[in-house]
């Protein structure tokens, strides 16, 4: 496999030199027992080992081997996860005084890079699969709708896949954000893997957008927090993505991560394509076998009847949880302590397996006898599904830069009424922000945060999780 990069350091690592240099852990001796057999890889900018921020060797090798794999005009290594990607994107995508459209289930790395760049927030409402209480994409007619309301945004941000795996109409919100002539940004940190088989659904760039970030260390065989940015040639603001990246990227990157990232690569193309399809049949055969089991349902061909879903990841595992007397999370427990198995997450109404291209069958049939077992003593029929109330659209008084740097007070949740919010309220389900910083907190909101206090869910952000109280702004 071409891995320049890995090859360096192995090099290096096997000859005898004494290292007068970082890291002070001179090849790891000292270290932990599971951390000592990596140590003596992790380096530092030696030479012969490239330097990160200006590339001339095996980084640059990497660098450019990793953009072919995925169509990218340029592709740069992130080793602070897809955070880091969505932080220099957002930089590069506008500042003080700009208008930025993106949808309101956005990961919590959208608020940083807003604080970071200023810039101002539009948020569009996304589609919601109602039984779940999931975000799952957004309709093309929205972010038309909003640009034809708005003349002036600069840029397009949606997430493609979601964290369940369901993805957007990227093509057709392709064509209308370029019409505009700005640039579409896709969020595409869970499908890393999709580059590399026809059958998955089509990478980001394949459809137009303009970059994408994606969180390798999420689906394929690499490190955590390995990530990688693409930069499409038609990207309008190349110089300042390059420059943001870098302002954003340490100086001191780990070698292992970055080794890492582009084995994993190099991985998925020698043997990406054979190990996805074995995945997509293995998955299409126990999504079927678990959907027959009592009370529960997977909901892939479920997914694929909203609109606004064109594809779903075979290897997101979302299985509901209709008629039994556990809920997502008991059933998570249960899993675990049980038989020994740890999902991705769990809800009141579903829990989210993941499975990767590295899984073999006797891992599904595992994870299906458990679920089938189960059923035994936990199927009741008759149980009604829970609907999930969807939080309202607050309306955005300060930006997100301006409420970080507001000063803030602690109130009732009753005395908030009319305030504006000085953190974020997030609810899970639907894990779409209640209420972000800058936001008004008018009747409809507090009603919501009300009803979100009285139905036990998960509370996310608030320093106070019981919302007895809340941070405003003076
Ligand atoms: C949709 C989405 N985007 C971005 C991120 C951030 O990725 P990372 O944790 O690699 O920085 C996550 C993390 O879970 C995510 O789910």
């Amino acid at each position: 496999m071409p891995t320049p990069l890995g090859r360096s350091i192995q090099d290096y690592s096997q000859k005898s030199i004494l290292r007068l240099h970082m890291p002070g852990h001179i090849g790891g001796k000292e270290l932990l027992p599971p951390l000592r057999e990596a140590a003596p890889y992790d380096l530092t900018e030696i030479p012969g080992l490239d330097d990160l921020h200006q590339p001339q060797a095996g980084i640059k090798q990497a660098k450019e081997y990793i953009a072919s794999c995925f169509g990218a005009e340029e592709s740069f290594i992130l080793v602070n996860g897809a955070s880091s990607g969505i932080h220099a994107l957002m930089l590069a995508a506008g500042s003080v005084g700009d208008k930025i459209l993106l949808p309101r289930n956005v990961h919590r790395s959208f608020y940083g890079a807003l604080v970071m760049s200023g810039a101002d927030p539009l948020y569009m409402p996304c589609t919601i699969n109602s039984s779940l209480g999931m975000a799952v994409s957004l309709y093309p007619s929205t972010v038309e709708d909003y640009l034809n309301r708005y003349a002036d945004i600069q840029a397009v941000f949606i997430t493609s896949p979601s964290y369940f795996g369901t993805c957007a109409q990227v093509e057709q919100i392709a064509a209308l954000v370029h019409k505009r002539d700005i640039p579409l940004m896709v969020d595409e940190a869970h499908g890393a893997h999709f580059s590399f088989h026809s059958a998955y659904p089509r990478p980001a760039l394949e459809q137009g957008a303009d970059a994408a970030v994606n969180g390798l260390h999420k689906t394929l065989p690499v490190l955590t927090p390995g990530a990688v940015l693409h930069m499409a040639s038609s990207f309008p603001a190349p110089e300042t993505l390059r420059a943001a990246w870098s302002l954003l990227t340490t100086t001191s990157p780990s070698y292992l991560l970055m080794a890492s990232i582009e084995w994993g690569v190099a991985y998925m193309e020698t043997q990406g394509q054979a190990l996805l399809e074995q995945a997509r049949e293995l998955s299409c055969e126990y999504q079927k076998k678990i959907s027959q089991i009592p009370g529960l349902q997977c909901m892939g061909e479920e997914f694929i009847q909203e609109e606004s879903i064109q594809a779903v990841d075979p290897l997101k595992v979302v299985v509901a949880i209709w008629e039994w007397s556990l809920n997502g999370q008991q059933l998570d427990a249960l899993l675990r302590s049980r038989y020994g198995i740890q999902v991705e997450m769990a809800e009141n109404n579903f829990i989210l397996a993941m499975f990767s291209l590295l899984h073999k069958r006797e891992d599904w049939e595992m994870f299906y006898q458990a679920l089938l077992d189960l059923s035994r003593s936990y199927y009741r029929p008759g149980r009604g599904k829970k609907l999930v109330e969807n939080p309202p659209l607050p309306q955005v008084i300060f930006n997100p830069r301006q409420a970080f740097f507001a000063n803030k007070e602690r109130v009732g949740l009753k005395e908030a009424r009319g305030r504006i919010a000085g953190e974020l309220v997030a609810a899970y389900p639907p894990g779409i922000p209640c209420v972000l910083p800058g936001e008004q907190m008018n009747a409809g909101v507090i009603d919501y945060l009300e009803y979100v206090q009285k139905s036990g869910v998960r509370i996310q952000g608030p320093a106070d999780p019981t919302l007895q109280t809340i941070q405003v702004i003076s």
